[in-house]
């Protein structure tokens, strides 16, 4: 058992986890969600994660999930999803911005360090049994218990103008399909972001209620949580995002990068070189503590509140630091950019091994169903 319990730590065996019966370790973890340093080495597990490619990626990607997808690709099965048929549900109106950001967001993907001979990287709209698998998944999830989800009711909030007094039948069931995406690929763990954790817990639901209907097929995931969490805007608003206007891509060159941190939100009471500031209102600081080593963040603290450190010469020793970060990123993404045809030859071999998997399930599903003529 002791090797066993060097797995996945998890308390269920029919997720594929491991059963954990050393009742002496310390790790707390409940069975819905484990914290991403729980997760050990085994390659008998599978992840799947992925985005909708409605932009390029941003250091709010970076640090809340891409540096530990490169990091998982290494002890599990890593799969990687990109969600175009997801992103169409909020974009149906604009399908060539979902199409351009497919490759765009595989750059990003292969630029930080995602490995296309570790990880599988997929297209969702390749792979048709996803959308038969949200068929048959739809029977089981009310409408009522679709409009309560807290994900789902934000968004739908956040999107009056698209959806005006009436969400879409497509919308309101994106968490159906995101359940058809996770079981499709028999995935045990799931990387999510805090935001998503709803939705897993809605694929657990459906789940649960296939298996006590057609008999014990599909694996119940575990929603894995990064410990970095949501990373803060440039303005210093909670989120960073696309639409909100304050994020930091990948992707941005050097001048950009000078120009967005030039521009960040410091201490407004901060007039002269010499007041002594208030570095946790300023978001130098903040990310100052994403890209620069610990001394360098104790100096910079400590300067600022005794006014002996302004805020141009912070901002530019931030800038260089966050271009040590980002000039190897940028590097590999020039290389992707000016080779489409090989980022989309990886796309394409991933999701035809993906495929493989997805059809492996769909045959255990119909089968379960009855319907396997
Ligand atoms: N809903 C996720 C997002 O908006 C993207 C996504 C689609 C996803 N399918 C998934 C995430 C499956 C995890 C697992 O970012």
């Amino acid at each position: 058992m002791d090797e066993l319990n060097n797995q996945v730590i998890g308390n269920q065996t029919d997720n594929g986890l491991i059963e954990n019966e050393s009742k002496n370790n310390d790790l707390k973890i409940d069975d819905e969600k484990i914290k991403i340093e729980d997760v050990k080495a085994n390659k008998n597990l599978r992840i799947l994660t992925g985005d909708r490619p409605t932009g390029r990626l941003h250091i709010g990607h970076y640090f809340g999930s891409l540096k530990s997808r490169v990091e998982l690709q290494d002890k599990c099965e890593t799969f990687i999803e990109v969600a175009d048929v997801q992103a169409l549900t909020d974009n149906f109106n604009n399908p060539d911005k979902v199409k351009q950001n497919v490759s765009q967001i595989v750059m990003d993907y292969l630029s930080v360090g995602i490995d296309p001979n570790k990880a599988t990287i997929l297209l969702q709209s390749r792979i048709p049994e996803i959308a038969e698998l949200t068929v048959f998944y739809s029977n089981l999830v009310t409408i009522a218990r679709l409009q309560r989800n807290p994900t789902v009711k934000t968004e739908i909030a956040q999107k009056r103008d698209l959806f005006g007094e009436s969400v879409t039948y497509g919308f309101l069931g994106y968490p159906v399909s995101q359940a058809a995406d996770i079981t499709a690929f028999d995935a045990s763990l799931v990387p999510v972001g805090e935001d998503q954790l709803p939705l897993i817990e809605q694929c657990r639901e459906i789940v649960r209620k296939f298996n006590s209907i057609y008999g014990d097929t599909l694996k119940e995931p575990v929603a894995v949580m990064s410990e970095k969490g949501r990373i803060k805007g440039l303005d210093g608003n909670e989120k960073m995002g696309k639409s909100l206007g304050n994020a930091l891509y990948l992707s941005d060159d050097l001048n950009t990068i000078n120009e967005k941190v030039m521009g960040a939100l410091t201490d407004p009471a901060r007039i002269k070189k010499d007041d002594p500031g208030n570095p946790d209102i300023c978001m130098v600081y903040y990310y100052h503590k994403l890209f620069s080593d610990e001394n360098t963040c104790k100096n910079v603290c400590e300067e600022c509140k005794k006014g002996l450190r302004g805020c141009v010469a912070c901002k530019k020793q931030l800038i260089e630091n966050i271009n040590k970060e980002l000039e190897p990123i940028r590097e590999k993404r020039h290389y992707y950019e000016n080779n489409p045809k090989e980022v989309m030859d990886i796309l394409m071999s991933g999701t035809a091994h993906a495929r493989e998997k997805a059809k492996e399930t769909m045959e255990k599903v119909k089968k379960a169903m009855k319907l396997d003529y």
